[in-house]
């Protein structure tokens, strides 16, 4: 295993080559199309004027006020690629009892760990629908991150939202819609941080598709092109939704947003995140892609991960030394570093890592119980990091229903599906495709499972986690039907006799995708090798079988979505259900649904069109090479997925949020009931003066040389990155830094005053708290009308008044809720919700959010409630405070 995990490590450093070692303030910016334009925001607000975090900050101020200059930046830096158990380790304060923190990727269980539970990945989570289920999946995560000692769990992950259907990795997020994203993970985040772990929400913004993706010495990172209103109403949607839920830490993306890299894109950091969005936590890089130093510093970055520069292991880094240097000089100012190292230890307050949190006790390096301390450092000293610690508890259980209730039913012709056991014993049962049973080698046999080989249980890359076991579906299958015959193959046998018509064929194909840095039959994370169609020539195969079959049922193992054309309309094709990424509970999971012990309950996360290029250009295709910056414009704006198909009036093969059940749901007695009216226009104006936080007390002087020297005798590890200047470095800093000789080539904007008021969609976690009041409930009685036991999905999506001066796409999920098992004839009435900011168009002009009325308008909104974007059954309309049965939805 160990090297395994190394390998890992090493092609993620030589992913991105770029040899910067020296700090520039502003990179040189390739020019961006017209109209898209990264304004610069100074200074960075300082955080803890928020109230629930007020107490937190009180704490770490009276901790970071002991700090020197060198303790202050040691904790606000990794102290480099593989120098610790974690994916990342900070620096640490030992003298008052600050420890290292340990960040750990990933979004679906802990990565490079034994002993854990392998979950269903976000996509498969997304399909749930569920609320409870997403809460607890996030509550199951943060433990297991907590037993390994854990400090910071790197997920969940929103960005990419899934604009891109080919993009690599959507499945590592809920769904390619930002209500879905934004619901699912703000229940994550609480699940994660009621267990004392910090979540991160990842990766600010625009990394929708891997190619491309980083800066290095040939070629910047692209530049994702989003308008203002775009980015408010998609892009940001989740992560506004994720501040609100409170979450500790946020991770910049990779590539650049409107021509400025997301590390030090003082608009993105200072303005969006900081400002409007008045987030309390720490801001980290993602992994090498820190390309300034006080650039980023000042444009609000706060935590250099995993500390290098973006060519690691030789012991240099743009923060660490280089940034006791830029305080001392004085061109990154002493507020800018109190509050960083602030925002750090208040998080680590925040969640009570003060007390009895346990030390890591695993490592991702190896998986033997000894090795070196910090691998990267070639000598190194060694001992005990593995502690074998079992943290999975009966976790699968929760893995399993998640995985279980995220199977979407697509097609059930004739019934054919629940299946009958008895019915085919006797050889009547023929399952067909490699994806049935687990990779022969092993499920963790490929670096980062970076391979499609048996089933596919989650993509590759960062966002993994080791498999305990896989439990795959021809082990789950056996135990229904002994003697089924499986062929373990992806090509049809050549010989083959005519099956008698009563027999039952399965087949299993899928669709891989994940992380740029390792290239999987040929595609670069992204599906730009095999686009939309299944894997090792699964739709020949599916056509085959469909061939000589009567009774055909095709399971997807899948990363989003797929081309069905080529066998979809097949009449034998009778039945298709999309399993997502199980993860470890692969099998029973779906035998549970194929026997017919429930009902299947899961909705897509996104739309299936008939042809990828029913998509418009900017989100059906990547961007391929071109010389100097790759530019990714959002040209479609609004229009992603059902957004666009709805406008277009094109109809999909399958829709955003379809999925069959076993049994018929009726909707009726519906309500619609306005609780904060009238609304006014904006939201009522945020406090006029910002409340004071703690990090204006702190003394802004240059400190004195001596806090940066290297204490005397220290014996330094090879590589490892360290805060302290030798005696004449320091000297010569603070003899600039004093004396004022120098001044430093600030951006334009810049400024170093806090600003006195907020901005008017800013003053609370998350932006202005008005935009959360809720401004319509809607309730509707759902009761199964059929014949089995089954869950029913409630979507509401919302339709703005026809009129208004703002052009909106026809419909938008607002909210979602799913009933418990019904019973036949059984009923349960659920109660969905519609903020101010679920009414609300984000106004460029003026910078807020608007709600818009139209002249002459009686109906005001609509709230459309069904179990699919595609089978809204009810309207209810704001205006007129009433709801109507039957009504024909608008697309
Ligand atoms: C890069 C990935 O983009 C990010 O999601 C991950 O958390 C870090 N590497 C650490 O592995």
């Amino acid at each position: 295993m160990g090297h395994h995990t190394a390998t890992v490590c090493l092609w993620l450093a030589l992913g991105s080559l770029t040899p910067v070692s020296f700090a520039r303030v502003v990179e040189p910016r390739d020019p961006v199309p017209q109209g898209y334009h990264a304004a610069s925001y100074y200074p960075a607000p300082h955080g803890g004027w928020v109230s629930s975090w007020r107490e937190a900050y009180e704490k770490a101020y009276a901790l970071v006020s002991q700090m020197t200059l060198a303790e202050k930046v040691n904790i606000t830096s990794g102290v480099g690629i593989y120098m610790g158990p974690c994916v990342g380790n900070t620096g640490s304060v030992d003298r008052l009892g600050f420890p290292q923190l340990c960040l750990q990727d990933s979004a679906l269980g802990v990565a490079s760990a034994d002993n854990v539970t392998a979950f269903p990945a976000g996509i498969t989570t997304g399909a749930t629908w569920d609320k409870q289920l997403m809460y607890a999946r996030g509550v199951a995560i943060g433990k297991e991150f907590r037993g390994k000692g854990a400090n910071i769990h790197l997920g969940p992950s929103v960005g990419p939202l899934g604009r891109k259907p080919l993009g690599g990795r959507n499945w590592e997020g809920f769904g390619s819609d930002p209500v879905l994203q934004g619901k699912a993970a703000a229940l994550h985040i609480r699940g994660v941080q009621e267990q004392g772990i910090i979540a991160t929400i990842k990766h600010l913004v625009g990394n929708e598709q891997e190619m491309y993706r980083m800066y290095h010495i040939f070629q910047e990172g692209y530049s994702a092109n989003i308008d203002d209103r775009t980015l408010h109403e998609l892009y940001l949607w989740p992560f506004a939704e994720a501040v609100r839920a409170g979450v500790g830490a946020a991770m910049t993306a990779y590539n650049a947003v409107n021509g400025s890299a997301c590390s030090q894109n003082s608009y993105l950091i200072n303005g969006i995140l900081k400002d409007e969005l008045g987030f309390q936590g720490l801001v980290m890089s993602d992994w090498l892609s820190h390309i300034s130093g006080v650039g980023s510093a000042l444009a609000g970055l706060d935590l250099n991960m995993p500390g290098d520069t973006n060519i690691p292991l030789f012991g240099n880094s743009l923060w660490q030394y280089e940034l006791t240097r830029a305080v001392l000089n004085g061109s990154v100012p002493v507020d800018r570093l109190n509050d960083m190292a602030t925002r750090v230890v208040a998080t680590w307050y925040k969640f009570g890592q003060d007390k009895n949190h346990p030390r890591p006790n695993f490592s991702s390096n190896t998986r033997s119980r000894d090795g070196p301390l910090y691998p990267g450092a070639l000598f190194s000293p060694s001992g005990q990091v593995n502690w074998f610690v079992n943290v999975q508890e009966d976790h699968y259980l929760v893995a399993r229903q998640v995985a279980q209730d995220a199977i979407t039913l697509l097609k059930n012709n004739d019934s054919l599906l629940p299946l009958d056991a008895g019915d085919l014993t006797g050889g009547k049962l023929s399952v067909f495709g490699t994806d049935a049973q687990v990779n022969p080698d092993g499920p963790n046999s490929c670096l980062a499972r970076a391979c499609n080989k048996g089933t596919l249980g989650m993509g590759w890359g960062s966002g993994i986690a080791d498999y305990p076991y896989m439990d795959d579906p021809i082990g789950a299958i056996r135990k229904r039907v002994p003697d089924v015959k499986f062929y373990n193959t992806d090509s049809f046998p050549w010989f083959f006799g005519t099956p008698e018509n009563d027999e039952v064929a399965m087949v299993f194909i899928s669709s891989d995708s994940g992380e740029n840095t390792l290239t999987v039959e040929g595609n670069h994370g992204d599906r730009d090798s095999a686009k939309l169609r299944a894997w090792h020539d699964g739709d020949k195969l599916v056509q085959k079988v469909a061939e000589k079959f009567k009774n055909v049922i095709v399971v997807v193992h899948t990363v989003g979505p797929l081309d069905l054309e080529p066998w979809i309309e097949l009449p034998s094709v009778k039945a298709v259900l999309f399993a997502h990424l199980p993860g470890q509970e692969a099998g029973e999971s779906l035998t549970n649904v194929l026997f017919g012990d429930v009902s299947p309950s899961g909705h897509l996360p996104y739309s299936i069109t008939r042809k990828a290029s029913d998509l418009p250009d900017s989100i059906a295709n990547l961007k391929g090479f071109t010389w100097g910056q790759v530019q990714d414009t959002y040209s479609e704006g609004l229009y992603i997925d059902y957004r666009y198909l709805q406008k277009h009036s094109i109809q999909p093969r399958f829709a955003f949020g379809h999925g069959l059940s076993y049994t018929n749901f009726s909707f009726t007695n519906a309500t619609i009931r306005a609780i904060t009216t009238p609304l006014s226009v904006t939201p009522p104006a945020p406090p006029a003066t910002r409340p004071a936080s703690v990090v204006a007390k702190y003394s802004t002087d240059i400190p004195p040389a001596s806090e940066a020297y290297e204490p005397a005798g220290f014996s330094r590890i090879w590589r490892y990155l360290y805060p302290w200047l030798s005696k004449s470095d320091a000297d010569a800093a603070h003899a600039i830094g004093t004396s004022k000789s120098k001044t430093y080539p600030y951006p334009p904007g810049y400024s170093t005053v806090q600003r006195a008021s907020f901005p008017p969609a800013g003053g609370g976690e998350g932006g202005n708290p008005a935009l959360w009041d809720v401004a319509y409930e809607v309730t509707v009685r759902v009761t199964n009308t059929g014949k089995r036991p089954g869950k029913a999905s409630a979507q509401l999506y919302l339709q703005f008044p026809e009129g208004i001066e703002y052009d909106t796409p026809v419909l938008q999920l607002r909210d979602f809720e799913k009933t418990k098992e019904l019973q036949p004839g059984e009923s349960q009435e659920l109660k969905l919700t519609l903020t101010r900011k679920d009414v609300s168009v984000w106004d460029v002009r003026r910078q807020n959010w608007v709600v818009p009325t139209a002249i002459d308008d009686k109906k005001g909104f609509t709230a459309w409630v069904g179990e699919a974007s595609d089978k809204l059954k009810v309207a209810c309309y704001t205006g007129e405070g009433r709801c109507v049965e039957g009504a024909k939805q608008p697309v």
